[in-house]
């Protein structure tokens, strides 16, 4: 039977309804659209990025679909919501330009030095585990609310964690100010670390590896360490709970939500764009998404001593997952693979009882789901 609003082809079809006449139509039509349909496919998979300056290009809904496909950290969202608020928002679109492409230097944590810093934090009592959290100096509101929830959570099953923020120095015109900020913030809290590069979205591969520096140089003695962006509700409950594993190795592990496969992206207009100059690979080696991930503390001392060898790229979660292919490790599932979590759709106080890891949009929520789910009396799951 033909459906009302058919294309073309089969209404012309039930016009001249005789057998012959339906097949012989039939034949080149179905060819022509099967043509058609491949070269719209081969021009909009093939040639993304040759095609991605005209605008036209960008507006069509296969492109912005095949692109959020093939972004690495799409679990992040496409939404400029959901851009994490742990970093200094990203300059427009028109001027993400890479670094210089003569960067090995840059990369290498030992070339800044930490202008606040908490030199004895691991050394007065050895945590068991180290949180690190890469924020933006101007983002209090962050800071705050992990110090009112998850990074309040100084003994865990009998375990000390310790939870510390990383921070790059502030730009823009408000910088002196900020600083001054920052200075008072860490006499109140003594939970601030600051390096002297500039703090900005495309240097979060720089802050990361000042994370395993400081690891490396101030905390050598603590078992696990984990970076965690500032978005994040982390239950340490279950954290600890996954350590603690027999199972779970004490050396050479990093877990968290695994990336296999992941395409380097070369659309120039992509938050996430990385040109073939900084890295030559067409797909990443196996890592671990960068809204957190946990390791042994064996590891940032290595990590550090072949950042030297890997070439700086702004994809700061695979940067550290090149580290681990580079000495000949990979990341590992957790035995519980499922308590890594993206995105959930709504706050379910079942589900965050059980998970390890969640992003949200707003600081606050951390503070409205903690309070949910550690101050309501009851079973979170009835
Ligand atoms: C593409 O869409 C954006 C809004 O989504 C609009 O501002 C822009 O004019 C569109 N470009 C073209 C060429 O249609
Ligand atoms: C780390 O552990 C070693 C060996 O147990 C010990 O000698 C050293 O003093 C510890 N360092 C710190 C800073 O606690
Ligand atoms: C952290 O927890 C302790 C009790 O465990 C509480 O007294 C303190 O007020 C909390 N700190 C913040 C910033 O909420
Ligand atoms: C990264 O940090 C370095 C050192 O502070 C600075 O020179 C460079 O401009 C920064 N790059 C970006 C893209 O912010």
């Amino acid at each position: 039977m033909e459906k009302q609003g058919g294309n073309g082809c089969k209404r012309q079809v039930v016009v001249e309804s005789p057998v012959r006449p339906l097949r012989s139509l039939v034949r080149p039509c179905f060819i022509f659209l099967l043509f058609l349909s491949t070269v719209i496919v081969i021009i909009l998979l093939g040639f993304p990025d040759r095609f991605s300056q005209t605008d036209w290009w960008k507006n069509l809904s296969l492109y912005t679909y095949y692109h959020r496909w093939t972004n690495p950290d799409r679990h992040r969202g496409p939404s400029p919501t959901t851009i994490p608020p742990t970093t200094v928002p990203a300059p427009p679109s028109t001027t993400i330009r890479p670094l210089p492409t003569n960067h090995n230097h840059l990369g290498y944590p030992r070339n800044y030095h930490f202008i606040v810093d908490e030199p004895d934090k691991c050394n007065t009592q050895t945590p068991f585990l180290v949180l690190i959290v890469p924020v933006a100096p101007g983002n209090l509101a962050a800071r705050d609310a992990i110090r009112r929830t998850w990074g309040n959570e100084t003994m865990v099953q009998g375990k000390k964690v310790q939870t510390l923020f990383m921070l790059g120095l502030p730009g823009g015109p408000v910088a002196q100010e900020l600083q001054e900020k920052v200075n008072q913030e860490s006499q109140v809290h003594h939970d601030l670390l600051q390096s002297n590069f500039l703090d900005s979205y495309l240097n979060l591969t720089i802050k990361t590896m000042v994370i395993m520096d400081w690891l490396a140089t101030h905390c050598t003695n603590a078992t696990y360490a984990m970076k965690i962006d500032s978005d994040m509700f982390l239950n340490v409950e279950n954290l600890m709970t996954m350590l603690l594993r027999p199972d779970v190795p004490k050396v050479n592990y990093l877990t968290g939500m695994l990336m296999w496969d992941r395409p380097v992206i070369r659309n120039p207009n992509s938050k996430w764009y990385v040109p073939v100059e900084m890295l030559a690979d067409d797909r990443y080696p196996t890592y671990t998404l960068g809204m957190g991930y946990v390791f042994s503390n064996d590891l940032p001392e290595r990590f550090v001593a072949v950042s030297k060898d890997i070439k700086l790229f702004n994809i700061e979660d695979a940067y550290v997952g090149a580290c681990m292919k580079k000495l000949g490790l990979s990341p590992t599932n957790s035995p519980d693979p499922w308590q890594w979590k993206a995105y959930l759709g709504k706050y379910n106080r079942c589900e965050f009882s059980k998970v390890i890891t969640y992003i949200l949009s707003r600081s606050s929520q951390i503070v409205e789901y903690w309070m949910d789910l550690k101050k309501t009396p009851g079973s979170p799951c009835h």
